[in-house]
């Protein structure tokens, strides 16, 4: 097959896309006969991107480069210049691609990846479909990968699927959330569903809350510009966050088949109890770290929100009065991402009898990284002649147990597209129901002037998210 990386000379190939692949190749998982080309506005030749393409794999390969996997790799790696902007513009490429797929005796299968920032999707799609690089029904098969963020709002987001779904059918489109691809993220099905221990438990029965963290040390670095248009509701809540929250609330799929595991996800997403109108400031909060209008490329007057805090409720059966909280911001303590699933504490009886001391409830931890891994907190007697309790934490790490690296989210993702397996990819519907569920939010911040509440580059955040869980009686986990 042919991967034709549209954005092949950017960030997201120079970082993900060429590292991942390079390891998909030293692990033997690409067909045996491909190519890769990237495609980019300005000329480069194939050398000059096969360097490109090493430095990048040098930088950021989860491996080190080993000569001869390079040496194979290199030789399935092209370059050919595109303009889209002329209505001729694919032509050079297409010319390309055909001499590229006869030599190397290919069958004219291609995935094209649209490594490019959103605002590009509709016209490279447009041009894609009118330059006919696309079949549809017979002949060899063509897939299309976009990246989240898709869109800016609901609206934008539905012109790009109408334009993706004129040129391609769902079954081809591959929308790309990198934390689906993550494998403690796909860990979470499995956890819930091959185990008898934990399902039982989850439902508000048992559940007093639920707490999910992506929280970074980081700033914006160089991706100002794209920052300045998103914030952080669109560039982690809209999608991750919101794909997290699907997984963990889930019902049991009657099947592992692509299209029921994400009815029952969208199911999730659909019971979202909607945020409107003054409910909104009571149950989102915003903040900007302090710096951040500072930053290379950030508007001085920026009011765009490095962080986010809000309290949500899913109203269905089994989630009934549970609230979850969410939260992420960059420039925080720390780089740590997890779900804590709190539940009720024992009765106030027994071992648990004195209010000013009572036991720690139950906390079920998923980490999802840095340290991946799950724990248990429980109550344990100490050891000794008098009744004293201590909370322990029963712990699996990934890296102790398994050793080694796991692969990285794109490298499965990547694979995933060539298998033709959509599980991990959302579905235009997903994508909709959770751009409908944040709009209100959107619309509202936009008519606000008053400051944004700002918070101390590597804090926790701002006061107004320590009171957003600590006006319900309870608390955030503390950031390790
Ligand atoms: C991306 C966001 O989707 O996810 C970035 O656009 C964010 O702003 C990144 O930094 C976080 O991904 P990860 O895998 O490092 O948690």
């Amino acid at each position: 097959m042919t991967i034709v990386i549209f954005g092949g000379a950017g960030d997201l190939a120079h970082r993900k896309l060429l590292p991942a692949l390079y390891n998909l190749h030293v692990d033997g998982l690409l067909p045996p006969r491909i190519a890769i080309v990237g495609v980019g506005r300005k000329e480069m030749t194939d050398d000059a991107y096969r360097e490109f393409a090493r430095q990048g794999v040098a930088q950021f390969s989860r491996r080190p480069i080993d000569a001869a996997a390079w040496q194979t790799f290199a030789a399935s790696l092209f370059f050919s210049a595109a303009d889209i902007d002329r209505e001729a513009g694919l032509a050079p490429l297409g010319a390309r691609l055909d001499i590229i797929e006869h030599e190397r005796h290919l069958s004219g299968d291609r995935t094209y990846y649209l490594a490019l920032p959103a605002s590009l999707f509709v016209p490279t799609v447009k041009r894609l479909h009118a330059a006919r690089f696309v079949a549809r029904g017979g002949g060899p098969a063509a897939r299309v990968i976009v990246e989240k963020p898709i869109g800016h709002d609901l609206d934008s987001a539905r012109a790009i699927n109408d334009a993706i779904a004129d040129a391609f059918d769902e079954p081809q489109i591959y929308r790309i959330d990198h934390y689906l691809g993550k494998e403690t993220v796909q860990n979470i099905l499995v956890m819930r569903f091959a185990n008898s221990i934990f399902e039982p438990l989850f439902n508000h029965k048992y559940v007093d809350h639920v707490q999910i963290t992506v929280a970074e040390a980081e700033g914006v670095g160089t991706r100002a510009g794209y920052y300045e248009q998103a914030g952080a509701l669109r560039d982690i809540v809209q999608n991750h966050m919101l794909q997290l929250l699907s997984l963990v609330a889930m019902e049991p799929p009657h099947s592992l088949d692509a299209d029921v595991v994400r009815d029952e996800k969208l199911e999730v997403l659909q019971s979202l109890r909607p945020i409107e109108g003054p409910a909104i400031d009571a149950n989102v909060v915003r903040g900007q770290y302090a710096g951040y209008r500072d930053e290379p490329g950030v508007d001085p007057a920026s009011r765009i929100e490095t962080l986010v805090a809000l309290q949500v409720f899913i109203d269905n059966w089994r989630w009934a009065g549970v609230p979850f909280f969410l939260r992420t911001g960059k420039r925080l303590t720390t780089r740590t991402s997890d779900i804590s699933v709190h539940l009720k504490g024992v009765p106030p009886i027994l071992f648990n009898a004195d209010a000013a001391n009572r036991l720690e409830p139950n906390i079920l931890t998923i980490r999802l990284q840095p340290d991946e891994g799950f724990s248990l907190g429980i109550s344990s007697k100490k050891p000794g002649p008098r009744v004293e309790i201590a909370p322990v934490q029963m712990d699996f790490h990934y890296g102790a147990q398994f050793g080694g690296s796991s692969p990285e989210a794109y490298e499965r993702l990547l694979l995933d597209v060539m298998a033709g397996d959509p599980t991990l990819f959302m579905r235009r519907d997903a994508v909709e129901t959770a751009w409908r569920w944040v709009m209100p939010v959107l619309d509202r911040w936009a008519t606000q002037t008053d400051p944004l509440p700002t918070y101390r580059a590597g804090s926790c955040g701002p006061a107004e998210a320590v009171r957003l869980i600590e006006s319900t009686g309870r608390t955030w986990r503390a950031l390790e």
